[in-house]
């Protein structure tokens, strides 16, 4: 595998020196997108709040700090996203604030409604059966919840198509495969924003 390629893989589940370098590329390159796609919150005021697939923990920080008075967990399977997403967000680790799991989204250690908010920046690309994991976000979420994702690709652009061809289990979705997805997984009011000039796609979808 060239280093190109292995370097793009390390998106899928980070570890290593190079897994190292992408969390933090990915922390940077991330950041306007996931906040482009916060702003369609601005109006929600959730107590829990869920971080699928946090990476470098640089939006668990946006978090935080956009919704002052809530709990928030983070999770990723990647031990190197889960180490770096504590280091990130320290002082919220000690004070209780934020816990961080090394866990599949497939399967959430979590009990029924337990969140208000889940988010999912940049991963739902590599779950596996996307419908069975919505349905596992819709079952830790309490009744009216949140469920918001948010992919630089729109399942069309031919950036997004690159990157499937270079990082093996990488699938990008368009806008009608997130929604038929989430409404098989129970989820109601599916919302779809774009982004002018950009593949961008933020999903809203409540429980
Ligand atoms: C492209 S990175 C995005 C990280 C971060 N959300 C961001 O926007 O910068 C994808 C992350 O999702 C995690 N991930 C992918 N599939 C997962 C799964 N099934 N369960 C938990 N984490 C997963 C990866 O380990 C990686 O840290």
């Amino acid at each position: 595998m060239g280093l190109i390629k292995k370097f793009f893989a390390q998106t899928r589940k980070p570890e290593g020196f190079l897994g190292s370098l992408m969390l933090s590329c990915m922390n940077l390159g991330h950041a306007r997108g996931a906040d482009w796609a916060l702003d369609f919150l601005k109006d929600v005021s959730p107590s829990s709040i869920v971080d699928l697939g946090c990476g470098g923990g640089r939006n668990v920080k946006e978090t935080l700090s956009r919704y002052p008075d809530a709990k928030v967990a983070a999770v990723d399977y990647s031990a190197l996203s889960v180490e770096r997403t504590r280091k990130k967000n320290a002082r919220a680790v000690a004070s209780g604030r934020l816990s961080v799991w090394q866990e599949d989204v497939a399967e959430l250690p979590f009990g029924v409604r337990t969140f208000d908010l889940a988010t999912a920046f940049e991963t739902v690309y590599f779950w596996p059966d996307l419908e069975k994991c919505f349905a596992e976000v819709r079952r830790v979420l309490t009744p009216g919840g949140y469920f918001l994702i948010f992919n630089e690709s729109d399942g069309v652009d031919e950036v997004g198509r690159n990157f499937e061809k270079i990082i093996d289990g990488m699938k990008c979705y368009t806008a009608e495969e997130l929604t038929a997805a989430l409404t098989s997984a129970g989820f109601s009011d599916v919302r779809i924003e774009r982004r002018e000039n950009k593949p961008w796609l933020a999903v809203i979808a409540r429980k």
